[in-house]
C-alpha cells in the first residue's frame, strides 16, 4: 500500500467535496466459484482501495463527515480461521497503516448507520449482487431500488478525484505497462505456426502473476481479431494469419496496463496486412501526438475514424466524400468501438460508478450512432488523466453481410472490394497515455509497434 499520508490526503479531499453526512464504502467479499470455500480470485473494490488501501475481504468503511472521522468495520480472525488462512495483523493495526484510528466489529456497521438515519448516507452503485443485498439490509431500502439511490454527488466527487493521477499512481501504472510490454514482447518472440492460442495466453498470464500482480482483465489472444472481446483460445496458429493480443498486467497495488499489439504468425506481414496495419498505426500515432489538455476526446475518436476512412479510400474499400461518411458514421463497419477509455485502478477506470459519469458530461451526451455510441470517453481531457488510444480496423463477415443486404452507406462503402477482405480478421494497436500540462507522455518503455519493429521480433522465432 501507499503511505498513510496519501490515504489521509485522499479522504480529506473527498470529505471537503461532500461537506456532511456519511460516506459508506463496502469492500469486496470472497465469492464462491463452485462451492463456498473454493473462491474466485479475490479483487478488492477499487474505490475502497483508493481511500482505504486495505486489500482483504469482509471490510467496510465509513467516513463520518459530521464527526470528522473514518471508521473501518471488520472482524478479527478467530484461531480456527488462522488455522486455515494464517495469522494477520489485527484490524486496528491494519487500519492504522492507512491512517484510520477507529475500528469496530463488522456487525456494528448496521447500528452505526441506523443511528445516522436522519443524516444523508452516500454510497456507490453496487455491481455485485451480495452488495445489493447488503445495502438493502443495512439501509432498509427495497432490493429493486437500492442501486438507483446511489449518491450522484459521491460518484461525481470520486470521478473527479480519481481521474487525475498522482505521481505515485503514475509510477505504478508505468510499472504495469512495463510488465505488460514484456508480456507482448515474449508473445511476439515465441508465437509460431502450430501453436495453440492458449499456449500464448498461458505464457502472458504466467508473466503477469510472476511479476507479483495479476491480469488486469481476461486475456484476448486470438487469430480472430475481428471479434472485439474474443476470449476463446482454442485455435491453432496458422501461416498467413495474424495474432491480436490485448492484455495487461495489474500491479500488486492493482494499477492496470492495457496494451494491444497485432503481429503475423509468419515472420513478416503480407502486403495486404501491412497496408491495413500501417493505417491503424497512423490513426494511433497521429491521435497520440495530437493529445493535450482541454481537448474533447470525442474529437480524437473522430480524427482516428477520418484517418481510417481516408486510408480505406486509398485502398479502394471506401468511396465518395469521406467528411460526409464520417458524419454519417459509415466507419462503424470497420471501426465499431471507441478510441479509448480512462485507465487506473480499473482497466476501464471507475466505470462501475457509471460509464457516463466517467466519460461524458452535460452538453457532451452519448451518440446513438453505431460505433460512436461505444466511445467510453468523450469529454475534455485534463492534465493527469491516463487513457488508452486504441484504434482498430476489423472485417466482421456477419456485419458486412448485414450492412450490404440493407444497402447501408452504399454511397461510401465499396462492398465488392470489402467482400474480398472477409477472411482478413482484425488489427488493433493500443497504448496507455498520460495527459501532461503541455501534451502527453506514452507510459512505459516503448513496445515494438512499427512493421519494422514487429518483424524484427518475429525474425527471432
Ligand atoms: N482491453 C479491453 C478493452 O479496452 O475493452
Ligand atoms: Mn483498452
Amino acid at each position: 500500500m501507499f503511505s498513510k499520508e496519501i490515504y489521509n490526503q485522499r479522504r480529506s479531499v473527498l470529505g471537503k467535496a461532500l461537506y456532511s453526512g456519511l460516506l459508506l464504502f463496502l469492500g469486496n467479499d470472497e465469492m464462491g466459484m463452485n462451492c463456498k470455500d473454493n473462491t474466485y480470485h479475490f479483487r478488492q473494490d477499487s474505490s475502497f482501495l483508493y481511500y482505504f488501501g486495505l486489500d482483504q475481504p469482509n471490510l467496510a468503511a465509513v467516513m463520518d463527515l459530521d464527526e470528522g472521522k473514518s471508521i473501518i468495520f471488520g472482524d478479527e480472525m478467530s484461531v480456527e480461521y488462522i488455522v486455515w488462512m494464517g495469522a494477520q495483523p489485527t484490524i486496528a493495526e491494519q487500519a492504522a497503516q492507512v491512517g484510520v484510528l477507529e475500528t469496530q466489529p463488522y456487525d456494528e456497521l448496521e447500528a452505526y448507520l441506523q443511528k445516522a438515519a436522519s443524516r444523508p448516507i452516500h454510497y456507490l452503485p453496487p455491481y455485485r449482487a451480495n452488495h445489493t443485498i447488503k445495502l438493502h439490509q443495512l439501509l432498509g431500502k427495497p432490493l429493486n431500488v437500492v442501486s438507483n439511490h446511489a449518491s450522484v454527488e459521491l460518484i461525481q466527487a470520486i470521478v473527479q478525484q480519481r481521474s487525475v493521477k498522482s505521481a505515485e499512481e503514475i509510477a505504478e501504472m508505468e510499472k504495469a505497462v512495463n510488465v505488460t510490454g514484456q508480456m507482448h514482447i515474449q508473445a511476439m518472440r515465441q508465437a509460431k505456426a502450430g501453436m495453440k492460442e492458449a499456449e500464448l495466453a498461458g505464457l502472458v498470464e504466467g508473466m503477469a502473476v510472476a511479476s507479483g500482480g495479476n491480469l488486469a482483465y481476461p486475456v484476448i489472444m486470438t487469430v480472430n481479431g475481428q471479434t472485439l472481446h474474443n476470449h476463446y483460445h482454442g485455435n491453432t496458429l496458422q501461416s498467413g494469419q495474424m495474432v491480436l493480443g490485448d492484455y495487461g498486467a495489474e500491479t500488486g497495488l492493482h494499477y492496470a496496463g492495457d496494451i494491444t499489439r497485432t503481429f503475423p504468425v509468419d515472420k513478416t506481414f503480407t502486403s495486404r496486412q501491412k497496408d491495413i496495419y500501417n493505417l491503424v498505426l497512423k490513426a494511433e500515432v497521429d491521435c497520440i501526438e495530437a493529445l493535450k489538455p482541454d481537448m474533447l476526446y470525442r474529437d480524437m475518436h473522430l480524427k482516428s475514424a477520418k484517418i481510417i476512412l481516408d486510408g480505406l479510400k486509398t485502398l479502394g474499400l471506401t468511396k465518395g466524400n469521406m467528411d460526409d461518411a464520417l458524419e454519417a458514421g459509415a466507419y462503424g463497419l470497420f471501426f465499431p468501438h471507441g478510441l479509448g477509455h480512462q485507465i487506473g485502478l480499473d482497466v476501464h477506470d471507475m466505470e462501475n460508478l457509471g460509464e457516463n459519469y466517467v466519460g461524458y458530461r452535460n452538453g457532451i451526451e452519448r451518440s446513438k450512432l453505431f460505433g460512436l455510441k461505444s466511445l467510453r470517453l468523450a469529454k475534455e481531457l485534463k492534465t493527469g488523466y491516463v487513457l488508452t488510444v486504441e484504434p482498430g480496423i476489423y472485417f466482421i463477415p456477419e456485419l458486412i453481410d448485414q450492412w450490404k443486404v440493407e444497402g447501408r452507406f452504399k454511397e461510401f462503402i465499396n462492398y465488392d472490394a470489402v467482400e474480398k477482405y472477409k477472411d482478413f480478421s482484425g488489427i488493433r494497436i493500443e497504448d496507455n497515455i498520460l495527459i501532461t500540462e503541455t501534451g502527453y507522455r506514452i507510459l512505459g518503455e516503448p513496445i515494438p509497434k512499427t512493421v519494422k519493429e514487429v518483424e524484427a521480433l518475429r525474425a527471432e522465432v
